[in-house]
């Protein structure tokens, strides 16, 4: 198996506004203002790593890592702070990101909706509102319109399921909802938006003669059983699974609001509303059978035994990344970009080895068939990490918040080696 990835593969970092660019008000700067033990840490997003301000001094950084991509996400907020009013600032601010992209040779790979919402949608219902998609749809049109000569690659919904259970289902994100009816009603709400922004997008790329590529990102978590003996471990994956990691996907190819979501009803513009297929992935889990757990569908996550785990508590084993690319490949037939995969580890011991290893297992995918046209590291720099504030560290580049100031970390080299020669090691080399 070859370990050198293609020329034209797209290799870079991923970020998302309210992680980074500091100086946001929307739905979640207001829940970390008002219920601020939301976040484990006491901390708010606040500036953030100032980003928005550093954009061109960040991206220099990377490319000068040999990134060729990089994925990043559009404030809403900024971009229509109230219903109906658009600052054509904030446009230019992110079209000039995406020159500067440009300008550095890294191809720009744009989210429209990542976790958060302008406060004026969220008190209208948020992705409840039934008005919702026509409002996506038209804030993506924007979007389109100021940059889509120079975006080839779009997103529209940053992983509704992973949105969907913790904000509706478990209440820990806005808008802090418990229900299992607001959780399916979410879903059903974000593919209507998904189905009216991959419309949006195309039809304004189409009109000008651009092309664009479009998906929602998928986040494919899959759970296992804890004992693969036990038929109530067994049968206690299988429900979680369907909804978590299929059931949108399944939607988006069908064109239907699929139950338990709906009853089967068409979507316009939803069916075969992906392009491609922009993939997150972090781990499998482990699951066994709890009566404790009706909100999870009876299914209890445990550490895997047999594995090593991250400081968040997720197994580390890349050749999970290898099973899920094959059976989404064998699924749908989509060819993938990795939008996400990445390690929370709080002084780079694990970072090098688990780049080496996930980019070991997409060669792998890549060689038994599986069209893999990216791999986009979450993350660039140490972030703001939703509920869990800044205790989690994903970064490449280590950021001092007091000073801003950016040090790459050892794994940041090593990843840089990689972008520039396309060789995946088969082990971390040894430096000294
Ligand atoms: C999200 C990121 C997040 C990462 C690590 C993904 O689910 O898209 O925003 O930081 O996971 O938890």
């Amino acid at each position: 198996m070859t370990r050198r990835l293609p020329d034209d593969f797209l290799i870079g970092c991923a970020t998302a506004a309210h992680q980074v660019e500091g100086g946001l008000d929307n739905d979640w700067s207001r829940m970390e203002r008002e219920h601020p033990q939301r976040i484990r840490d006491g901390s708010v997003s606040g500036m953030a790593c100032d980003h928005y301000a550093r954009y061109r001094a960040d991206l220099d950084q990377l490319a000068g890592m040999h990134h060729t991509a990089h994925r990043f996400s559009i404030e809403w907020s900024r971009v229509e702070p109230r219903q109906g009013i658009f600052d054509g600032s904030a446009l230019d601010h992110y079209r000039d990101v995406v020159r500067t992209c440009r300008l550095l040779g890294v191809e720009p790979v744009v989210t429209l909706h990542h976790f958060t919402l302008p406060t004026w949608l969220a008190d209208r219902g948020g992705v409840l509102d039934a008005d919702a998609p026509r409002l996506f749809a038209r804030f993506a049109a924007a979007c389109t319109e100021a940059l889509g000569d120079q975006v080839g690659w779009w997103i529209t919904i940053n992983e509704p399921a992973v949105l969907a259970v913790f904000g509706y289902m478990y209440g820990e994100w806005p808008p802090l909802q418990r229900s299992t009816r607001a959780f399916l009603s979410a879903l059903g709400g974000m593919a209507r938006m998904h189905a009216a922004a991959y419309t949006a997008v195309h039809t304004v790329a189409a009109a000008h003669g651009w092309t664009a590529r479009v998906s929602f990102a998928h986040h494919d978590r899959p759970l296992r059983p804890l004992n693969p003996r036990s038929p109530l471990d067994r049968a206690a994956t299988v429900a979680p699974n369907a909804l978590f990691n299929r059931w949108f996907l399944r939607a988006c190819r069908s064109g239907r609001l699929l139950p338990p979501v709906g009853r089967g009803q068409a979507v316009p513009g939803l069916g075969r509303s992906l392009d491609y297929l922009a993939l997150n992935f972090y781990c499998e889990e482990r699951v066994r059978f709890s009566r404790r757990h009706p909100r999870g569908m009876f299914a209890e996550s445990v550490p895997a035994p047999d594995l090593p785990l991250s400081s968040f508590g997720w197994s580390i084993d890349p050749d999970a990344l290898r099973r899920a690319l094959e059976r989404l490949w064998k699924e749908f037939r989509l060819p993938v970009l990795i939008a996400e995969n990445g390690v929370a580890d709080e002084n780079d011991e694990l970072r090098s080895r688990f780049i080496v290893d996930h980019l070991g297992a997409v060669c792998a995918a890549m060689a038994s068939g599986v069209e893999v046209r990216g791999y986009l590291h979450w993350s660039s720099m140490d972030n703001f990490e939703w509920a869990e504030g800044y205790s989690k560290r994903f970064g490449l580049i280590a950021v001092d918040r007091a000073t801003m100031q950016r040090t790459p970390k050892p794994s940041a080299a090593l990843f840089a080696e990689i972008c520039q020669t396309r060789v995946v090691p088969s082990a971390v080399p040894v430096v000294g």
